[in-house]
């Protein structure tokens, strides 16, 4: 594996292989000295071209514990706030002589975009409203570890559908683990064709969020995406919260212990109540600390050549 672009790039084994190695990282993370020397001597560059907290900590301490060394772009504080291409800035940083570059970017495909242009292994940490692999792989890894295998389990995805990435990786992550999966959301924030694809990717879609809770084995919230949004979607965000949130009656839907995601950043009040967001099922944090052993494992497989 040279790259990771898209949850497409992983067969089933690979994503298994990927878990495996996350479940060694995690046992690091426990340790009172957290270093791993499986990275001396490689650079590994974080480019982010869209605010983060999550997703750009996560890569760095990952390359820190494995002993890379980790330097930090991002759009503003770099030449691209001076009018300087996403490619001169790239070929500038790999000129330097970078072995993994991990990029977020407001433009879909823009991580393909730079893997065609650079020699080192390219992480995909987000590109617009298409992809962010890392945060399938570790939303799955969470579940797994709660529900054992996913065969079966019925994972409900609810919230801003149109402007996911995390959407549109998970849905793919976690058909090919054999989950049954149904997406839910307003009318207005379902993405156009999702009927063909639904059909052809075998997942579910609905509208009715009280209708799918109690069936579902675990539920994954997604952000309303207001930056993304150049009109209205929903009349107001109490309307937003009363039809698709997940409120604190909601949570009386479910069935007991059914694991809590989101990926965060959350909006509290609008499409998850502080009940549920804190909930003893909420998995909100361990996403977090299982983000960070999902990455250390995807630099690990990208990275450590047969030299490291
Ligand atoms: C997600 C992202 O940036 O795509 N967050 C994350 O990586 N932790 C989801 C979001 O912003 O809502």
């Amino acid at each position: 594996m040279k790259h990771l672009l898209s949850i497409d790039d992983l067969s089933t084994d690979e994503i298994g292989q990927l878990f495996e190695t996350a479940a060694d990282m995690h046992d690091v993370q426990k340790r009172e000295v957290k270093k791993l020397p499986a990275l001396r001597g490689r650079t590994v560059v974080n480019m982010f071209f869209e605010d983060s907290t999550r997703t750009r900590s996560s890569f760095e301490i990952a390359g820190k514990w494995l002993s890379a060394d980790v330097i930090n772009v991002s759009a503003k504080g770099s030449s691209t706030s001076k009018g300087e291409s996403l490619r001169d800035t790239v070929l500038t940083v790999c000129a330097m002589g970078v072995d993994g570059l991990v990029i977020r970017h407001p433009a879909s495909g823009a991580a393909l975009q730079v893997s065609q242009w650079v020699d080192a292994s390219v992480v995909n940490a987000g590109d617009g409203m298409h992809e962010h692999p890392t945060q399938a792989l570790l939303d799955a890894y969470t579940l797994q570890r709660h529900l054992g295998s996913l065969e079966g389990r019925h994972v409900a995805i609810i919230g801003d559908l149109t402007h996911s990435r995390v959407f549109r990786s998970n849905v793919q992550c976690l058909t090919k683990l054999g989950a049954r999966v149904t997406v839910v959301a307003p009318p207005t924030l379902m993405p156009s064709g999702i009927a063909s694809w639904s059909a052809a990717a075998g997942f579910e879609t609905s509208y009715d969020v009280d209708a799918v809770l109690p069936e579902a084995d675990a539920v994954m919230m997604l952000r309303v995406q207001r930056e993304r949004m150049s009109g209205a979607f929903f009349p107001s965000p109490r309307e937003y919260t009363v039809g698709y949130g997940l409120t604190r009656n909601r949570l009386a839907l479910l069935k007991p212990d059914v694991p809590i995601c989101h990926p965060g950043p959350m909006n509290r009040g609008l499409e998850i109540a502080a009940d549920a967001a804190d909930a003893t099922q909420s998995v909100v944090l361990e996403q977090v600390s299982s983000g960070l052993a999902i990455r250390m494992a995807v630099l690990y497989h990208l990275l450590a050549g047969e030299e490291a």
